[in-house]
This record gives structure tokens, C-alpha cells and sequence, in this order.
């Protein structure tokens, strides 16, 4: 029987170039996705899929992360002072979420420099690793819970893909490989960014994997690559052509909230499933058009 997957590490020291100057200051994983921060989401989704333990790898200007998870005593005693019952248990329930680490990445060398980061966390065990800038809005099942179902059935690594448009797949880790069944794909290999002529196929890495843990050997040895920073992709492939490894075609719509667009993508799609602001949203949209 494969071994439980009880850990999850979220990386969330990169410095969201991509969305400068609004996080010159402050980390975008607490840019707010209606009235929560994006990080809050991730947490969620790992407590939902059954994750005991969890690290979040920060760096510098990313304390607010930190505190989010933390107990606010002043507020909690205003908020208990003022008979704001609800706001006060759901600001107390965010401390309580989950037994919450935190380590800091000294250097953002890359993905596969801050996942090795985690390694004394980790220890010898497989462990999922959750992007602190990637939602997936699930209905039914979370993303990672997909994931490690098929886990507890193959054992072996696995990659959360999705289909991209072919002509995006230059931004993404890409996959390929042959579909076992439906959500299933084994894998051959794995690229990063290749140029579009060059991609293997439109399956995109989209920030949800569970690894094993041989991957830390395999990263203390792995060179700079694409943008000179340490790819979690290629240890991933040195990792397939030693112990192979499976993708899962994700179910969910994901938003990557590092990026201006996706991040505007996922407010409205979030805002249109609230009941309290659909028709607000609606209303404003229909008159925009119309106008
Ligand atoms: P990205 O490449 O999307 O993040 O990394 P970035 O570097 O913050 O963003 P841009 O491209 O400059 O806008 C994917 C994930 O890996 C983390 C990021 O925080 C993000 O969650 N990361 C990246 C690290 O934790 N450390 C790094 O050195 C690089």
C-alpha cells in the first residue's frame, strides 16, 4: 500500500514581477480574491484534501503572510468586545486552520531551490506541493484530493496538468506521455517552457504535484536552467526516468492570480458564484455592455 500523503509545501517566496508595483511591498498571495486572501484559498484546499502538516516557504516582505495565519489578539478581543460574533470566530478560525510552518527562502534561486528548502520538513515521505500563486476553484473534489486518490491507487509521483492553448504552452512545464484512462496519463517526459514548435503536447503543469521525497537528492545536484533559476521541472524529469511518474488532467478552473488578467479572471468568476454579489456583478456587466 502507498504511503499517506500528510504533508504539503506552498512556495510563496517568488518576488510577482509579473504584477509589480503592486507587490513591491506586499506578497501576491495576500492580494485579496473577494475578502480573502489568495494564500487562504490553498490553505483550504489542502485542508480539504486531508493535509496534516503544512509549509509555506516565504522570504523577505512576506510577513503578512505569516500573520494572516496568526493569532490577532487585539482584534479578537474588539471583535468579542463589539458582540461581532461572526467576524470574530471566522478571524479566530484562520489561526486554528491547520498546524501551519514557515521557513524562509534566503535566495529566490527557483521553484526547485524552494522546494528543496522543505527537505528537514519533509523527511522520507511523499509530500504534495501546492503553488501559493495557482487556484483551482473545484465543485464537487479538490485539486489535490484528485490527485492523491490516484495516488492511494498508482503510488507513484504525479503532476496536476491541465489543457492550455497551444499557443501559450511556452509559459508552462509541459507534458508527454499516454492516457491510461480518463483523469490518468502516464509520463515520458516532462519540458520546460519549450518553444511552441517544440512542445510535446498542450498538457500544462499548472501547479499542484505530489513528489517523492528522492526528488531532494536529485535537486541538490540539479543545475540553474530556464531563466537561470533552479527548475522544479527538471528534477521532476530526472525523477520520471528513475521512478517514473503519472499526470492528472485536473477538473477545476484554475486561475493563476501571479498574472494581472488571471487574477482580475478569478475575482469575477468567484464574485459570479456569491450569492450576494451575482446579481450586482451581473447588473453592472449587462449596463457596461449595453453603454
Ligand atoms: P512564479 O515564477 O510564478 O513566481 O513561481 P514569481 O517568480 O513570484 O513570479 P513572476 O514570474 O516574477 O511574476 C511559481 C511559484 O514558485 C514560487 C512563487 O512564489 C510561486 O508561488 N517561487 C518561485 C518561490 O517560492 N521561490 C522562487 O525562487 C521562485
Amino acid at each position: 500500500m502507498s504511503q499517506k500523503i500528510r504533508k504539503a509545501i506552498i512556495p510563496a517566496a517568488g518576488f510577482g514581477t509579473r504584477f509589480l508595483p503592486a507587490t513591491k511591498s506586499q506578497p501576491k498571495e495576500m492580494l485579496p480574491l473577494i475578502n480573502k486572501p489568495a494564500i487562504q484559498y490553498i490553505v483550504e484546499e489542502a485542508i480539504q484534501s486531508g493535509i496534516e502538516h503544512i509549509l509555506i516557504i516565504t522570504g523577505r516582505g512576506k510577513r503578512s503572510i505569516e500573520d494572516h495565519f496568526d493569532h490577532s489578539v487585539e482584534l479578537e478581543n474588539i471583535l468579542r468586545s463589539r458582540g461581532k460574533w461572526s467576524q470574530y470566530k471566522e478571524v479566530l478560525d484562520i489561526a486554528k486552520m491547520a498546524d501551519i510552518h514557515f521557513i524562509r527562502q534566503k535566495e529566490q534561486l527557483g521553484l526547485g531551490h524552494a522546494v528543496h528548502c522543505a527537505r528537514c520538513f519533509v523527511g522520507d515521505e511523499p509530500f504534495a506541493v501546492m503553488l501559493g500563486d495557482d487556484i483551482i476553484h473545484h465543485s464537487k473534489k479538490p485539486a489535490l484530493r484528485q490527485m492523491i486518490e490516484q495516488f492511494e491507487q498508482y503510488g507513484k509521483s504525479i503532476v496536476g496538468v491541465q489543457e492550455v492553448e497551444m499557443k501559450e504552452v511556452s509559459k508552462y512545464g509541459v507534458i508527454s506521455g499516454k492516457q491510461l484512462h480518463d483523469q490518468v496519463y502516464e509520463v515520458d517526459d516532462l519540458v520546460e517552457k519549450p518553444p511552441v514548435e517544440q512542445a510535446p503536447s498542450n498538457l500544462a503543469i499548472v501547479g499542484r504535484y505530489i513528489i517523492h521525497p528522492d526528488i531532494f537528492d536529485i535537486l541538490e545536484k540539479t543545475e540553474p536552467g530556464s531563466g537561470g533559476e533552479i527548475q522544479l521541472t527538471d528534477a521532476l524529469k530526472a525523477l520520471c526516468s528513475t521512478h517514473g511518474m503519472q499526470a492528472n488532467i485536473l477538473q477545476g478552473e484554475r486561475f493563476d492570480i501571479g498574472d494581472v488578467w488571471g487574477y482580475i479572471h478569478a475575482t469575477l468568476s468567484l464574485a459570479m458564484e456569491s450569492e450576494e454579489l451575482h446579481e450586482k456583478l451581473s447588473n453592472f456587466c449587462s449596463k457596461r455592455l449595453q453603454a
